[in-house]
């Protein structure tokens, strides 16, 4: 039986869409169900299309964030959610629902962590005058984009005039790659925090077959 995923979307999904066409329609995993906290997000529209379920949990709709993320982990939960792929998802989990859902949340972030966490993290890069940027895979932990690391992947040059459209194609293409590459080695089993330091992921050699 394949790992049963559900992505969390914000907007345009890309990232959404590369998991469908890779890891979800080789059976590798099933997306069971994709929710957004933004009704108008163009990711629910490619998992309709997808034959995926979805669900939309705004914080408008709820007393409060606290509120909105139970109602979210039950969905997943209902769902039998075993992996969470925050997939350009744009809002902070409560701490109550990272604990709930513990070792089982992973986030897709446009910097080479820890530069640059938070929610401009390619424009900050640019105006700090990085010349190698990057796209991290980490785990979900309470703090903001502080979780340990899975995978992360760096390029150069950056580009000298401040072109985030640029950036962000060259940040995209390595996404669509790394992300189901870290879905995969999830679903696989290969993926362990070690236990002699917590901050270090161990990333197993795939065994024959894999
Ligand atoms: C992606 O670049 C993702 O890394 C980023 O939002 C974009 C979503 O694109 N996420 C964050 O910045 C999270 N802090 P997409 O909707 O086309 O997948």
């Amino acid at each position: 039986m394949s790992l049963r995923v559900g992505v969390l979307v914000s907007g345009e999904g890309s990232n959404l869409q590369a998991l469908i066409d890779t890891v979800h329609s080789e059976g590798v995993v099933e997306i069971v169900c994709v929710g957004s906290n933004n009704p108008e997000a163009h990711g629910l529209e490619r998992a309709r299309e997808a034959g995926i379920e979805r669900g939309v949990f705004a914080a408008s709709d709820y007393g409060s964030r606290e509120e909105r993320d139970a109602a979210l982990g039950d969905w997943l939960e209902q769902h039998g959610v075993e992996l969470v792929v925050l997939a350009g998802f744009m809002e902070l989990l409560r701490p109550q629902l990272v604990r709930r859902l513990a070792g089982r949340i992973i986030n897709i972030h446009p910097s080479l962590l820890p530069a640059f966490p938070g929610v401009h993290p390619i424009e900050e890069a640019l105006d700090y005058g990085v010349q190698v940027m990057g796209v991290t895979v980490h785990f979900v932990d309470e703090g903001v984009d502080s979780g340990p690391i899975i995978l992360q992947e760096a390029f150069d040059p950056v580009p000298y005039s401040r072109d985030i459209a640029a950036v962000e194609r060259r940040v995209h293409e390595i996404e669509h790659r790394l992300l189901p590459q870290a879905v995969r080695l999830v679903a696989a089993g290969r993926v362990r925090i070690d236990p002699a330091n917590p901050r270090r992921v161990i990333v197993e050699e795939a065994s024959d077959g894999d």
